[in-house]
């Protein structure tokens, strides 16, 4: 049987939402919901776009977000942080655990986990991911535009291509999922997460961020740009980086890269 398509639908998500003083636009398509966001950098007042299809989506290191109709979460949220740029590698970590909150209503396995610093997976496949795109000043405010992908709806026999191995919450649950009721969720979850790294920083989410950390006391490779790291992960330092324990004994920060666990 095909499935219902249920679309997204901008009042029933306004009237969820716990602050009714977020602005929302909902598109049928858009080239990147961050890029329209970006528009309105400078802007106090947060805002919300979530499209149905995006056709020139965008994922981390430059890599494209597959953004199929009526199928997932395409979403982005502005948001002005009264908090120094040199924080905010830990933000994506926070979106990171408030998408797991979020997931978490479906009752998910336990093992849907967040691999450092923005992959929600399951049984190593990606379940979502975000970007944040900052404009910042130093020791100033800094406005970021949070750009958030879960795959929903999607079925393996609809043959998508995705050059990355995923999953959807529909695969793991087996039932088709209201987007609204998922995205009314998502918001309010946000700006609680938001508003609380905001007032106090990261250092209030390090447990949290320990009970579904993926990649804690794995042996992993790190690649940057330009080179290669070997070693064993020992958590997240107090700014959000991933601290490596490497061959030589010597523990040591990285902020950015794309990790992956080496086979035993
Ligand atoms: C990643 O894991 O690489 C990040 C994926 C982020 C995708 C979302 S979809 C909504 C927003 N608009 C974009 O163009 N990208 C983000």
């Amino acid at each position: 049987m095909q499935d219902p398509l249920i679309l997204i639908n901008k009042q029933y998500i306004k009237k969820s939402l716990a602050d009714k003083d977020i602005n929302i636009d909902v598109f049928e398509s858009i080239d990147s919901t961050n890029d329209y966001l970006k528009s309105f950098y400078n802007s106090a007042s947060p805002r919300i776009c979530i499209a149905e299809q995006q056709t020139k989506g965008k994922g981390r290191l430059h890599r494209d977000w597959y953004s199929p109709f009526g199928k997932n979460i395409y979403l982005s949220c502005l948001y002005s942080f009264q908090r120094d740029v040199s924080e905010a590698a830990g933000l994506s970590l926070v979106i990171s655990l408030a998408i797991i909150k979020t997931l978490k209503t479906y009752n998910l396995p336990k093992s849907v986990l967040v691999k450092w610093p923005n992959d929600v997976i399951y049984q190593a496949k990606k379940l979502s991911g975000n970007l944040i795109e900052l404009q910042a000043e130093f020791h100033g405010t800094c406005c970021a535009v949070i750009g958030i992908g879960i795959n929903v709806n999607m079925l393996f026999s609809e043959n998508h291509q995705i050059s990355q191995p995923w999953i959807s919450l529909r695969e793991i649950t087996g039932d088709y999922i209201d987007r609204n009721l998922l995205l009314a969720a998502l918001i309010n979850n946000l700006f609680i997460y938001l508003k609380r790294f905001e007032k106090n920083g990261l250092s209030v989410f390090t447990d949290e961020w320990s009970k579904v950390d993926y990649l804690a006391g794995q042996n992993i490779t790190l690649k940057g740009v330009t080179n290669k790291i070997v070693g064993t992960v020992k958590g997240i330092d107090q700014q959000g980086h991933l601290l490596i324990k490497l061959k030589e004994g010597i523990l040591r920060s990285f902020s950015s890269g794309d990790t992956e666990i080496m086979k035993k």
